[in-house]
């Protein structure tokens, strides 16, 4: 698939992840899966709930998504304290995938239609280059650990402008 803005490039990662949850149970699939959807969930945050905020848009939803994103990297948290495969690890892991599939649902129908109806072409494609920049410098285990929930609070409110 070709990517052409910020909104591709994340649908994008979702097929990577569908695809890799289909082709388990295999642990070296589930740690692939797991660290991609790790950098995903960070750069939707990063990059496209940062720039959308500095617009002053869509706060309800990302206040919305964080909270799904937070459900989201707890699972993996508690996936990686069960033993692979074991009975625990079964029921853990088919929450996140049921969880995912609701993630895709909401952003593909839902938020992302808005965001494109909303934000100008140019400017989703610049999100995407940052994307791209932002994707190279992450590191999978820094984004988990040790700041798993407080990594994806809503930021702080200062220091964005305010029109006087
Ligand atoms: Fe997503």
């Amino acid at each position: 698939m070709k990517v052409r803005d910020a909104l591709d490039y994340l649908c994008d990662q979702h097929q990577k992840h569908k695809l890799l949850f289909e082709s388990l149970p295999d642990k070296h699939n589930y740690m692939v899966l797991r660290d991609k959807i790790i950098r995903h969930v960070n750069l939707e945050e990063e990059v496209l709930f940062k720039n959308l905020l500095e617009m002053d848009l869509f706060r309800e939803q990302i206040d919305s998504a964080w909270e799904d994103h937070k459900n989201l990297m707890l699972i993996l948290k508690d996936l990686d304290s069960h033993e692979y495969n074991s009975p625990s690890w079964k029921e853990a892991f088919r929450k996140l995938k049921s969880i995912h599939e609701l993630h895709i649902q909401e952003e593909e129908k839902e938020f992302f239609p808005e965001i494109k109806s909303q934000v100008p072409d140019d400017y989703l494609a610049t999100m995407a280059e940052q994307m791209r920049s932002h994707a190279k410098n992450q590191e999978a285990n820094f984004i988990l650990y040790p700041s798993i929930p407080g990594q994806h609070e809503r930021p702080p409110e200062q220091g964005r402008e305010v029109c006087t």
